[in-house]
């Protein structure tokens, strides 16, 4: 038989700030509804000047080790496309920030919107290893596109840290999984960009294509029927990607679905996505976690986790969620992540959007704005310094 792997424990993170989109709608001149309906988004999150990645990452990751501690905790995971170094890892910052193992690898992964399902499997051949040892996968992204640009309502920012081991008390990933890679040019940043190029049509069509040629490998594996699944999370670019991707799925499957049979399959899904935005890498598990939280008993019930990262990679996996399993969740916490973000005006807002950093070495300290428990305090020699509040 073959062992049990998957999500132990699953918490979330978002940044100080979010911007409504009826602010958005305002300076725009559009119809409010374009957003709120069209594109399915309320809110976006926005990070304050003294937040980035890190910051979030560590705030989500601590609730775990908190929990858990560091036992068997010997690979660290960081998936993100907003990295802070062309070098270094950005989990080596988490070390002295919420107490990492120094007998562990530590390790970034990049694969757009993709990586932190990289990180997931990866953890998952690591404990089949050794089942005696615990991964730490972070998913950790700030999407930012240009002023004034239709990518701009589809920012946001969050990071989702997931604790993955052998006999999970969350959901027990199956064996099956079906892949799809190409190279396509439907989003991508230069190294030179701080907002990603993106062709929005292209990249609406990529990821469908993506999904139905990886549901479709997934199938070939082995995979179970698209009937048997309690609900689907998907990657949220925008929660409307979800409900589009998914029809357009069944319909390739020949299923004539009706608009309740999407929003039964996808709804709950979509809660936290709808006010944080897109997270990038984040996006899907902040989906399962809404799932987990919102949804009725789920106990034994079959999941689908559809991955999307631009350029592009998909993956289409599955898993059985854990008896017991809601004695584990952090529903309270991750509500009052979302229900805690200040409200942020629009000439702020656009500030924080155009603000540069520092490239000339010297010290810069960067002014106290946030509430979240990670700042960072200072750019100084070129090294990023980051503080507990
Ligand atoms: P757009 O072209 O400005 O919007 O931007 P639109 O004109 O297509 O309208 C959007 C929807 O709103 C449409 O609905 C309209 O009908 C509706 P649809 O036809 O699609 O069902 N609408 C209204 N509804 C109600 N009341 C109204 C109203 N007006 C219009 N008054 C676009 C849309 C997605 C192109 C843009 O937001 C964009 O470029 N976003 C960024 C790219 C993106 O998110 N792509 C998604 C797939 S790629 C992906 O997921 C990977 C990614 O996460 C990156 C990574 O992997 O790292 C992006």
């Amino acid at each position: 038989m073959t062992l049990p792997v998957g999500i132990h424990d699953i918490s979330f993170a978002t940044t100080h700030y979010a911007l409504d989109h009826a602010v958005l709608a305002d300076r725009l001149g559009v119809d409010v509804d374009k957003f709120y309906l069209g594109i399915g988004q309320t809110h976006m999150s926005v990070a304050a000047a003294d937040e980035d990645i890190v910051t979030i990452a560590a705030a989500a990751a601590k609730p775990i080790l908190d929990r858990h501690g560091l036992d068997g905790v010997r690979t660290v995971l960081l998936a993100t496309e907003t990295g802070v170094d062309q070098s270094k890892a950005a989990g080596l910052y988490l070390h002295p920030l919420i107490g990492l193992p120094n007998a562990a690898r530590v390790v970034e992964l990049k694969q757009a919107c993709y990586g932190g399902t990289a990180g997931l499997q990866f953890a998952a051949g690591l404990i089949a290893r050794d089942p005696s040892q615990r991964v730490l996968v972070i998913a950790a992204d700030i999407a930012k596109y240009e002023l004034d640009t239709p990518g701009e309502p589809t920012q946001g920012a969050a990071a989702v840290a997931m604790l993955v081991s052998a006999d999970p008390a969350i959901l027990r990933l199956d064996d099956h999984s079906g892949l799809y890679s190409a190279d396509i040019m439907d989003f991508w940043r230069p190294n030179y960009r701080t907002a990603a190029v993106v062709d929005g049509k292209t990249s609406v069509n990529a990821y469908q294509k993506a999904t139905q040629e990886a549901w479709s490998d997934y199938r070939r594996g082995g995979g179970r029927d698209l009937t048997e699944f309690a609900a689907f999370c998907y990657h949220q670019p925008f929660t409307k990607m979800a409900y589009k991707a998914h029809r357009h799925l069944l319909e390739s499957q020949g299923h004539n679905p009706e608009s309740a049979d999407i929003e039964a399959a996808i709804g709950h899904t979509a809660h936290y996505n709808r006010t944080v935005g897109n997270s990038y890498t984040a996006s899907l598990y902040l989906g399962l976690a809404a799932l987990l939280d919102h949804a009725d008993d789920l106990t034994g019930l079959p999941l689908a986790c559809i991955s999307y990262g631009s350029g592009s990679v998909a993956e289409f996996f599955s898993g059985t969620v854990q008896p017991g399993y809601r004695t584990h969740l952090r529903t309270a916490a991750n509500k009052a992540a979302i229900g805690s973000r200040a409200a942020l005006g629009y000439e702020r807002y656009r500030q924080l959007h155009e603000a540069v950093s520092p490239i000339d070495g010297k010290y810069h300290p960067v002014e106290a704005e946030t509430a979240r428990p990670f700042r960072l305090a200072a750019i100084s020699g070129h090294k990023r310094i980051y503080e507990s509040r």
